[in-house]
């Protein structure tokens, strides 16, 4: 808890106190907690004296910002037309069995996210899977095993 508070303070004295900085100082937390602790806001609020309500705010509005605690590796499985017709589902159901987590849903030991989208804009190279930042083309159920043991070490 204290390590937690120090490390928030040095992100915060990184960005030179300034309110203006609020993004980049949550995005420095984000990256290195993987999500926005509650006491992590709350030392932010009063250190640039900001409402925490207003913090919350800007976290909530922005993907790229988590409240809830994140997995090591973020696994996103498109359920877009393209894929979906090409068994996007089957492939989710797999991964959801594997990991024993449902879509949205972090594992008990924080290794993965497990997160849908729409379309990835390359449905081309669907099913399309993708782990931190390296997209898996034409994903298929036997092939769900193998990716994740690239990843679980
Ligand atoms: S539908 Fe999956 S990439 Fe477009």
């Amino acid at each position: 808890m204290a390590a937690e508070k120090d490390k928030v303070q040095a992100i915060i004295a990184k960005h030179r106190g300034r309110k203006n900085n609020l993004m980049a100082i949550l995005q420095d937390i984000q990256a290195e907690f993987r999500y926005l602790p509650q006491d992590c806001l709350r030392a932010v609020s009063e250190t640039l004296d900001i409402p925490l309500v207003d913090i919350v705010g800007v976290a909530t509005f922005y993907r790229a910002f988590s409240l809830k605690p994140r997995g090591k590796h973020t696994c996103t499985v498109c359920q877009g037309t393209a894929c979906h017709v090409r068994g996007a589902p089957r492939i989710l159901d797999e991964f959801e069995a594997r990991l024993k987590v449902k879509a949205g849903q972090t594992t008990e030991d924080k290794s993965f996210t497990l997160e849908t989208v729409a379309c990835l804009g390359c449905c081309a190279i669907g099913p399309v899977v993708v782990v931190d930042n390296d997209y898996h083309a034409h994903t298929t159920v036997r092939k769900v095993g193998a990716v994740l043991k690239k990843y679980r070490k």
